[in-house]
């Protein structure tokens, strides 16, 4: 008789980059959840292992999807191997199987976190070995089975790390130039500033593409997670390989065969243009992207009008602040100019810098990138909208 059951529900923690909890938290409604409680990096729901399939692919805002094995109160390692090693993981992973652990630890006895690590991990393989006469092997390689602990205070949860290395990594970013974008910001941004595939998308300064192919995979409904093989619960005992197949047909199905409004991309620098071309490819977005090497200010505009989104270097990372106020000037003369009836999206983190834009901001809407506190700066661009 198995302990562990697939189709019972279970806490189920999903995780996000700092400021991102409010689409993650969109996104799963829409799916159907009923989020429970949430914090600043994360959202909990009541999940079955299908279910977090079926998320795994779907999610474009989420980093982790973690399915709660157990929780307990945990006052000292004792605690924890105790604990662990009377979960019955020989359930969950085969003898012969791969796995990595990593804990999230705020604990006053513990300084450091590869202990509770080697703990739960010691708990893990005498337990399987007692029942299969056999250790799985584990280390840090993230491909294969994952299990997260998070040991705050006196409490300490265990979870089946459903996906393994972050859903940022969507597979098609093979050439990431200058500063790319995290996949999931960038998706993330595009929902803040309302963009659903319905009116044209036209980002100048494109870099390696991002902002263009999460809009092209938002335009046509298509699952993220479709373009990922690989992923940590297929690696346990537990995965039901038809289930799989299903909620891949199913996203399958969800996705729309007719072409969305144009989507143009554009940058000065020709290798910029030859990565997003190469990562809209991989991504199988390549056709709906008009792809144009010129300065921003150059950008083909289509005759309808969209969104016009674009990430400037903002002198933290790349080039210098002085450098770059004339080109936040001129990205204030091209919406005034050009883009008349369209709104407009600049995403930046330095402030001083977007003053040089010149135009009155419709809204502002914070995020981080990496560590640095940036903002998505909307513009709703009529004739004469130059202002304070
Ligand atoms: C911060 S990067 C954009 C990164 C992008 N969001 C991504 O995810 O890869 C800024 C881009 O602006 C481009 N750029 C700089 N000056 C430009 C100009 N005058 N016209 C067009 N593109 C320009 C650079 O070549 C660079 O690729």
């Amino acid at each position: 008789m198995t302990i562990l059951d697939t189709d019972k529900k279970r806490l189920t923690r999903i995780t996000t980059s700092p400021l991102l909890t409010p689409f993650l938290r969109g996104e799963v409604a829409e799916a159907g959840y009923d989020v429970q409680d949430e914090d600043h990096v994360s959202v909990q729901i009541g999940a079955r292992l299908g279910d977090c399939m079926d998320l795994n692919l779907r999610l474009r805002t989420a980093l982790h999807i973690l399915w709660m094995l157990k929780r307990f109160r945990c006052p000292s390692p004792k605690a924890l191997y105790r604990h662990a090693a009377s979960f019955p993981w020989e359930e969950l992973i085969p003898p012969d199987a791969y796995f990595s652990v990593s804990s999230n630890v705020d604990t006053p006895t513990i300084r450091n976190s590869m202990y509770p690590n080697l703990v739960l991990k010691d708990a893990i393989v005498d337990r399987i070995s007692a029942r299969a006469g056999r250790r799985p092997d584990s280390g840090p390689d993230r491909s294969r089975i994952v299990i997260n602990l998070f040991w705050k205070g006196d409490r300490a949860w265990i979870y089946l790390n459903t996906n393994g290395r972050r859903l940022a990594d969507r597979g098609y970013r093979k050439m990431p130039h200058q500063a790319p974008m995290q996949e999931t910001l960038a998706a993330a941004v595009l929902i803040a500033a309302g963009y659903d595939g319905s009116a044209p998308l036209v980002n100048p300064m494109c870099g390696s593409g991002t902002l263009a192919i999460e809009a092209a995979l938002i335009a046509t409904g298509r699952a993220p997670g479709l373009l990922r093989a690989n992923y940590s619960f297929m690696h346990t005992k537990l995965h039901d390989e038809e289930r799989w197949q299903a909620a891949r047909r199913e996203a399958r199905k969800q996705s729309r065969s007719q072409p969305p409004p144009p989507i143009i991309a554009s940058d000065i620098d020709p290798r910029a243009l030859e990565a997003a071309r190469r990562n809209a490819r991989t991504a199988g977005v390549e056709q709906l992207i008009q792809f144009e090497q010129c300065d921003f200010a150059q950008t083909p505009l289509p005759g309808e009008p969209g969104l016009v989104i674009m990430n400037p270097e903002y002198g933290e990372r790349l080039g210098e602040i002085k450098t770059l106020e004339p080109i936040y000037a001129r990205i204030g003369d091209f919406f005034k100019q050009r883009c008349a009836g369209w709104k407009g999206g600049v995403f930046t983190g330095n402030r001083e810098l977007s003053k040089r834009i010149g135009l009155r901001v419709s809204r502002r809407v914070p995020f981080m990138n990496a560590h640095i506190e940036c903002r998505l700066l909307e513009y709703e661009l009529y004739e004469g909208s130059r202002g304070d």
